[in-house]
């Protein structure tokens, strides 16, 4: 080989790896989170569980820091963990959620102010056991807001103030609060969340939203607010789905119902369960349970390509709404940051293995989530 030609092939391999670290550098640079392409459309945010509040999962943090804006605590808000005994109240797991979401710039939600579920049943007894009066009870929700909206004033951009009211049929659920106090129990807590921190965004917050007597109901209850003159922001579905609940047109009337009476809407707690249902109606009824089968766990392998297609395909439409609906919509939060850790391996049936997010359990991104990407960026 002569000299010339020697030094031409030289300058040729010095261009092609100078070329591929160029593009390996703009490849790792073009890794976008979600956020960096959904934050101009809505807050996209997860549910952090206690390992990752209390910095046990480096890993879900990772991934929480790279592709989500805002936050909501899975568990650690609700009124059985803040107040287990009357009076005495447990803030170290709230306050490490809320020290961790001002660190790192992340929107925060409450979760939640008033639900049936997870309260503790001192909440609606006295000390024989006996159902409270209504006015303990009024008092009794008014001292738990307080606190705890007060103690957070400032820092929590919006609570879910009242979870779950409402049932399929839109007939009001026969719960303690609705059952001692009637259905005003709403806006009493409405008002002392807004009497709490006043410049806290407010949110009724409910699942199974696309259901037609559920969709009627919330519409009534926001208008209702609204013309007493009590401030309500923006409604949550909370959007636990399955491969054939609900379908995307029933949710999308929901939405534009809710964003019709003037608020935002929220999807609040996205999880796709790829899962058979053992019941068609279960909705997100967490007191739902029912007994483990092998033929209902039938994944623990893997999922087969047909199945993960489909669940992606579900996914995207979902996600195709919601970009449609980006000026309606202020916030999409997922149930959760990995497979390994979402609650749907536990309900309604304990002990399977689902694969309802966006990250698998090896907390590496799904194909689903550069899909959303790519369609967020037409
Ligand atoms: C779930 C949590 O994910 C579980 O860890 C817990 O055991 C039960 O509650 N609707 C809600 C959420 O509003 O608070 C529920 O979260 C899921 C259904």
């Amino acid at each position: 080989m002569n000299k010339k030609l020697k030094n031409i092939l030289l300058i040729i391999v010095a261009c092609s790896f100078t070329l591929s670290a160029c593009s390996k550098t703009k490849e790792s640079a073009n890794e976008l989170g979600l956020k960096d392409v959904l934050g101009n459309k809505f807050l996209i945010g997860t549910a952090v569980n206690l390992d990752q509040i209390n910095g046990r999962d480096a890993l879900g943090l990772a991934v929480i820091k790279k592709h989500f804006n805002a936050i909501v605590a899975e568990n650690c808000m609700k009124s059985m963990y803040l107040q287990p005994k009357e009076g005495q109240f447990f803030f170290d797991d709230a306050d490490r959620f809320v020290n961790f979401g001002e660190q790192n710039n992340l929107v925060m939600t409450g979760h939640c102010l008033i639900w049936h579920s997870q309260a503790p049943a001192w909440f609606f007894t006295d000390k024989n056991g006996k159902d409270v009066s209504r006015d303990t009870l009024i008092q009794r929700m008014k001292d738990h807001i307080t606190t705890v909206v007060s103690r957070y004033k400032g820092r929590i951009k919006g609570w879910d103030v009242v979870n779950e009211a409402i049932m399929d049929d839109g007939s009001w659920r026969p719960s303690k609060f609705y059952k001692i106090i009637g259905e005003d129990f709403i806006k009493l807590a409405f008002q002392f969340a807004h009497e709490a921190d006043p410049d806290a965004e407010l949110y009724y917050n409910d699942y199974s939203m696309a259901k037609e007597g559920r969709r009627q109901a919330v519409v009534n209850l926001v208008k209702s607010l609204k013309e007493q003159g009590v401030r309500i922001d923006a409604v949550g579905m909370q959007g636990h789905v399955t491969m054939d609940y609900p379908n995307v047109d029933d949710f999308e009337k929901s939405l534009l119902a809710f964003s019709e009476t003037g608020v935002k809407v929220m999807i609040t707690e996205l999880d796709l369960t790829v899962l058979p249902s053992p019941r068609r109606d279960v909705g997100a009824d967490v007191a739902a349970s029912f007994e483990y089968q092998k033929e209902i766990n039938p994944y623990t392998d893997g999922l087969p390509e047909e199945v993960q297609a489909a669940w992606e395909k579900r996914y995207l439409d979902f996600f195709t709404l919601f970009l449609k609906h980006s000026d309606k919509i202020s916030r999409v939060t997922l149930w959760g940051v990995s497979d390994k850790n979402s609650w749907r391996n536990n309900w309604p049936v304990r002990g399977r293995t689902d694969y309802p997010l966006l990250f698998d359990r090896n907390y590496q991104a799904k194909p689903i989530v550069q899909m959303i990407i790519n369609k967020a960026k037409i």
